[in-house]
């Protein structure tokens, strides 16, 4: 594997981010520091900067769209920046270059005959940004997804041959059952296919003015999603004639990150237009789940939107860490999770303070209470020669190859649970072996051939758990002095080395418990 190109959903831009773009965002930062110790890696995120719903909330707001785009590209960026979440690039759809080569890519699937002009009637939803069949709708004739009315919309508007394309797609999905992943939906995309039709992809501007220009018909505006899908190719800058370098080295990607709302899009729409280039498909489509707040779904009209950046502010968090975990943990792969403050507080404390920070705070101070911080030879020697530690030094590398299998199928959650799995067959290590009853019989190189090999372990566990808590991980292998940018495969397991370790001062707790009085205060709010 000499590379690994993953991407998120570019968000729209109508309004601010909230903790379900987090959520993916979070994601996705994820699997890409895990595959960055594996591999040379480009993570791509952005914004969907175009349409209706983002013309008609700039009017109400009194500003220009651009205005607006920029103000709320803005809000984007800085929650990432809070989150620590670390893309190689960042798009907007109205990069000009992104614009310039939608515009290519349209007029090249005109000329291949896959597109064609057709007068149109339809039920269009802006907050889809799609027309809808009246069987989709709910029985007040409201779009399920929206809870809106979708409007009428009669117009002349390019169209795009996607039934040309429909058995391939089929083909496509059955023949790799790791393209749509979890494997559970990829039935549900088949189902769609079945009753495909082609698919409007402009619209007149008289009705949508806030678009790239087709080329050669400047009445018209390309539709959204030709334009917003193209991001993948246009950021790393595809070219219709002649793409360039990153394009040919990062393409096709290794994964795109999705919820589950926009699979069809992902799934059928994207790959068609890729078949009609003439470009290879995505390796995998991940369709995440969605986040609900207090088992509600988030909504506007209900006023439980969390923004990414509260959770940090309400409890007053350093580092975006225990977040992250949280989050990433919420739910197994592809399935809806939920947030709420109670729980926060519990699992993080639980996991990152008691479980893993405390196991690691307390080992350190047994070296330095019972050996001055100093790691001697013979705890090292016994460390490995020992049955029963070697095999829980084994255990611990075996996991590393278990969470690299979790994360090759995105199981985050499943690759975290492995983690929490070594650091409490740790601490039942230590209250097994009682290094403190070990000193008090003065077994002083067994006592430190236990607390040598608990930290051998936290060396594993710290480049295990920096994909999800980057700062903590950097603190848990500082005050180890192991090298915190170790690539997966040469993790060994004799990273302590003898002579001093630490001194007294320089251990700290890697992750202080959430304060319970300050999410109380939170709630009141
Ligand atoms: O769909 N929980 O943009 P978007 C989890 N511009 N994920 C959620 C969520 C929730 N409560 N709410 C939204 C668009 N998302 C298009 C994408 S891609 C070429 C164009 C996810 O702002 C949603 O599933 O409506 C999507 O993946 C992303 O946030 C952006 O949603
Ligand atoms: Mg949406």
């Amino acid at each position: 594997m000499e590379k690994y190109y993953l991407t998120t959903a570019i968000d729209y831009v109508n309004g601010a981010p909230h903790i379900g773009h987090a959520y993916e965002k979070i994601l996705t930062d994820i699997i890409a520091r895990h595959y960055s110790q594996r591999t040379e890696v480009f993570f791509l995120t952005g914004t969907d900067e175009h349409g209706i719903k983002i013309q008609k909330t700039a009017k109400e707001q009194g500003m220009t769209p651009k205005e607006l785009c920029d103000m709320n590209a803005k809000k984007f960026q800085d929650a990432w920046k809070a989150l620590d979440v670390d893309y190689n690039k960042f798009i907007r759809t109205t990069n000009e270059y992104h614009e310039k080569t939608v515009q290519k890519i349209f007029k090249k699937l005109v000329e291949k005959g896959d597109i064609y002009k057709h007068a149109y009637e339809g039920l269009y939803c802006s907050g889809c940004e799609c027309f809808l069949n009246e069987k989709d709708l709910t029985e007040d004739g409201l779009c399920p997804d929206h809870l809106k009315k979708p409007e009428l919309v009669r117009e002349e508007n390019y169209f795009f041959k996607l039934t040309k394309y429909k058995d391939a797609i089929i083909k496509h999905i059955k023949e790799n059952p790791d393209f749509i992943v979890p494997a559970f939906r990829a039935n549900e995309v088949i189902n769609q296919l079945e009753d495909i039709q082609d698919i409007s992809v402009s619209r007149a501007k008289t009705n949508v003015e806030w678009g790239i220009d087709v080329l050669d018909d400047p009445d018209q505006v390309i539709y959204v999603w030709i334009d917003a899908l193209s991001n993948y190719i246009t950021a790393i800058c595809y070219d219709t004639e002649n793409p360039s370098e990153q394009y040919k080295k990062l393409w096709p990607a290794d994964v795109h990150v999705i919820g589950k709302d926009i699979l069809k899009f992902h799934s059928i729409y994207w790959p068609a237009f890729l078949l009609a280039l003439d470009l290879p498909l995505p390796k995998h489509i991940f369709a995440h789940g969605w986040i609900t707040i207090d088992e509600s779904k988030m909504s506007k009209s209900l006023g439980n939107v969390i923004s990414p950046t509260s959770v940090l502010e309400n409890f007053e968090l350093e580092y975006p860490d225990a977040f992250r975990y949280y989050m990433a943990t919420s739910a197994p792969c592809g399935r809806d999770g939920n947030y709420s403050d109670d729980d926060f507080k519990e699992k993080v404390n639980a996991h990152l303070a008691n479980s893993m920070g405390n196991l690691l705070n307390r080992t350190l101070s047994m070296l330095v209470k019972y050996f001055d911080g100093e790691v001697k030879p013979e705890f090292i020697e016994k460390c490995h020669s020992e049955l029963v530690s070697e095999s829980l030094l084994k255990k611990a590398l075996g996991a590393v190859k278990i969470v690299e299998n979790h994360f090759n199928h995105f199981e985050i959650q499943e690759a975290a649970q492995e983690i929490i799995s070594v650091v409490d067959m740790t601490n039942k290590f230590v209250t097994d072996n009682a290094p403190w009853t070990l000193a008090k019989e003065e077994k002083w190189t067994e006592c430190g051939q236990v607390l040598v090999t608990v930290l051998e372990i936290m060396c594993i566990v710290s480049a295990l758990i920096y994909p999800y808590c980057p700062n903590i991980a950097r603190e848990m292998a500082k005050q180890l002095s192991f090298d915190i940018t170790t690539k997966l495969d040469d993790l060994i397991c004799n990273n302590i080395k003898v002579g001093k370790l630490i001194e007294k001062e320089n251990i700290k707790p890697v992750f202080l418990r959430v304060d319970s009085e300050l999410a109380d205060k939170s709630q009141k709010k």
